[in-house]
Order: C-alpha cells, then sequence, then structure tokens
C-alpha cells in the first residue's frame, strides 16, 4: 500500500443534482472497493444537506449496498436546489442579502472524519465538488447525467438509460402514428445539449430530430412532411429535445430559475405541434416524456460503465489524484482535472459523423 493510500481509513460519499440511472451502482461499486482496503464509507445523504446536517448522513457497509445495482435513483438521496453554499435572504429594506455558507459546510466535513469525498454529479454537482476542492477538500468527482453534457468524458452514465427509454417510446408512438395519419411530436430531456435527442432520434428512425444547437426553422420541417406525403407516408415522427427552439425565437421554459438554480425547460413540442397543425392541416399530437427518462433500472452498458467509475474513483483517492475526476476514455477509464468537466459544456459537434449521417440519410435537422 502507498502513503497516501495508507493515510485513508475514511471516505465519503455524496450524489448530487437530477439522479440518473446508475447512481446506486457507483455508490456499490466504490462501497465495495473501499471495504477492501479496509476503509469505512459515509454516505452524505440529499445532496450535501449532511455536512450541514449529521443526522443526514449514514454509514455504507458491504451489507447495505447489497442488491441495489440495477435500481434507479440513489439510497442516499440527491438535490437539485442550487448551491447549498449560499443562502439569499431578504432584508428589512427589500434588498437580497447573500450568505456564504462555505465555512459552516467544512466545519461539518471536518466533524465527519474522512479523508476523501467521492463526489457523483452532474455540471452543477461538480461545481460545487470543485468549490469544496479549492476550500481543502480532496475530492473526485464521478460524472453523472442523461443529458451528457459534461466535458472531459467520451460518455456520462445514465445517458445510455435515457436514450433506450426514448427510443422505446418513440418505436412505440410508430404505429400509433401510422395508424391514425398523425404527427407527433415528442419532447425529450437534455437541458441545451441535444444529445438525448440526436441518439434517441436515430435509434428510432425519427423524420425530424431537433437539437438546441442547431435553431430551426418551420418551413424547412413542414417540406420534410409533405415530401413523406409525396412519398405515401403519411404520418412522421418529430423528436423535439426540450432546449430546442425556432431560429429567431426563444426556448420554451416552464419556470424561470431562482437564485443559483436553472430555467426548468418545457413545452417545445407542444409549441411546435400547434405551429405544425396549423402550417400542414394534419392531426399533430405532442408527448413529453420527462422523468421516465431518468427513473428505473439502468441499463447494462450504464451499470457497467458506473461500476468502472466508482472503483475507479477509489482507485483515485488510493493514488491521491484529487480535484480528478474520473472519466471514459475508452478504452479505459482514467481521471482528468475537474476544471475540464466544468469549464465548458459539451454539446452536440454539428461537424461530427453522427450529425453527417443524419443528413446522409435525409433525416430533417430543422435548418
Ligand atoms: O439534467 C438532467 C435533467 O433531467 C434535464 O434533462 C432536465 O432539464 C432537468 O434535469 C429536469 O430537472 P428537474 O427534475 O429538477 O425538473
Amino acid at each position: 500500500m502507498d502513503n497516501v493510500s495508507a493515510g485513508i481509513r475514511r471516505i465519503a460519499i455524496t450524489t448530487g443534482g437530477g439522479d440518473a440511472p446508475g447512481l446506486n451502482a457507483v455508490i456499490r461499486a466504490a462501497v465495495l472497493s473501499a471495504c477492501r482496503r479496509g476503509w469505512q464509507v459515509i454516505g452524505i445523504k440529499r445532496g450535501y444537506t449532511g455536512l450541514f446536517d449529521h443526522t443526514q448522513t449514514t454509514m455504507l457497509t458491504r451489507a447495505s449496498v447489497r442488491g441495489i445495482t440495477h435500481l434507479g435513483g440513489t439510497v442516499i438521496g440527491t438535490s437539485s436546489k442550487g448551491s447549498p453554499f449560499t443562502r439569499y435572504e431578504k432584508t428589512s429594506d427589500g434588498e437580497t442579502r447573500t450568505i456564504d455558507l462555505t465555512p459552516q459546510a467544512l466545519e461539518g466535513w471536518r466533524e465527519l472524519g474522512a479523508d476523501a469525498l467521492i463526489a457523483i454529479g452532474g455540471d452543477g454537482s461538480l461545481q460545487l465538488a470543485h468549490h469544496l476542492h479549492l476550500n481543502g477538500v480532496p475530492v473526485v468527482g464521478v460524472p453523472k447525467t442523461i443529458d451528457n453534457d459534461l466535458d472531459g468524458t467520451v460518455v456520462t452514465f445514465g445517458f445510455d438509460t435515457a436514450v433506450t427509454v426514448a427510443t422505446e417510446a418513440i418505436d412505440r408512438l410508430h404505429s400509433t402514428a401510422e395508424a391514425h395519419d398523425r404527427i407527433f411530436t415528442v419532447e425529450v430531456m437534455g437541458r441545451y445539449a441535444g444529445w438525448i435527442a440526436l441518439h434517441a432520434g436515430l435509434a428510432g428512425t425519427a423524420d425530424v430530430i431537433l437539437i438546441p444547437e442547431i435553431p430551426y426553422e418551420l418551413d424547412s420541417i413542414v417540406r420534410k412532411i409533405k415530401e413523406r406525403e409525396n412519398q405515401g407516408s403519411r404520418f412522421a415522427i418529430v423528436v423535439v429535445a426540450e432546449g430546442a427552439k425556432p431560429r429567431g425565437g426563444d426556448l420554451a421554459v416552464v419556470e424561470h430559475a431562482r437564485a443559483g438554480g436553472n430555467d426548468r425547460l418545457g413545452g417545445a413540442a407542444e409549441r411546435l405541434a400547434v405551429d405544425l397543425a396549423a402550417a400542414t392541416g394534419k392531426e399533430t399530437r405532442s408527448l413529453v416524456l420527462g422523468h421516465i427518462q431518468r427513473g428505473g433500472m439502468p441499463t447494462a452498458r450504464d451499470r457497467i460503465l458506473s461500476q468502472r467509475f466508482g472503483a475507479a474513483a477509489v482507485r483515485a483517492i488510493a493514488d491521491g489524484e484529487f480535484g480528478t475526476m474520473v472519466a471514459l476514455d475508452p478504452p479505459d477509464v482514467r481521471t482528468v482535472p475537474l476544471t475540464d468537466a466544468i469549464a465548458r459544456m459539451k454539446t452536440v459537434p454539428l461537424d461530427g459523423d453522427t450529425v453527417r449521417s443524419i443528413r446522409d440519410m435525409g433525416i430533417c435537422l430543422g435548418d
């Protein structure tokens, strides 16, 4: 055992942001790997809540992680309510005061007696993990999000499951769309990146795929639908990323962000359905797949990736590689600086072969 590894007695794990299928698989893999090294593992519950309130922590043992690999959600809970290290308070004169809770978080961290933290999260949660790291907490990140928009890794866990669920839904819509000669607009998640729409649209053989990276023109979609009609196909499947917007238009937002949070996106498919019905005269229905893309069992691919990430995070701690994130760099999982992951959002490259192949096959991307 090397010097760094010899100094580790206890580690902590947290899961932050929106849940993603595979969280429990990461937790179990990390706990088993840590236990084999003789380390204890504490679960910090509900994001970073357990740092402030130690009733929100739990010891994770071989027994407590038994049989969880295939389960959705996270056994230690999560939180996606913005930064727990900042509180906003209204003063009596109506101003908003910002209170930095970092000192309390660090005090809570010291009281836990842990030597390192595995932070499993997407961009927001890894920003918070980086903040803790800059304040002296030895952190290793694990890239989680169904959106696949984290840089530094080829893919995040959770993405494959979301694409699989969305693809199955699109497959099911095909037969009913065809039976009724209808257009269906299907809204998938992904926030400001089009990965889920692109991959599920391709796998589900959609006729039109709209992603945030390519603002769409209604006329172009209408042309594609008319072209299909002329070829004898009187129905159409349009996959719409929740962050897709018309050229020169706005994002479809259900609720604007409160301090420190994100806008809640939604309504892009319904907005387009109304426009398409008016422009084509065809019966058009919209569907929002929503959180079923995030819930339930991870696919085998996600279970494997999650376990590789969980075990690799423990190896990174043993090697003293703090301030890093484990990342898939085929054929291996390796570590990259946390800053690589959070510096910018990974969006769909428009000159990549997937987009080019989609164009080659005549699928409409809205431009
Ligand atoms: O980031 C994951 C994600 O599922 C996005 O695709 C989606 O926009 C968002 O989270 C939804 O968040 P919430 O569950 O907080 O509504």
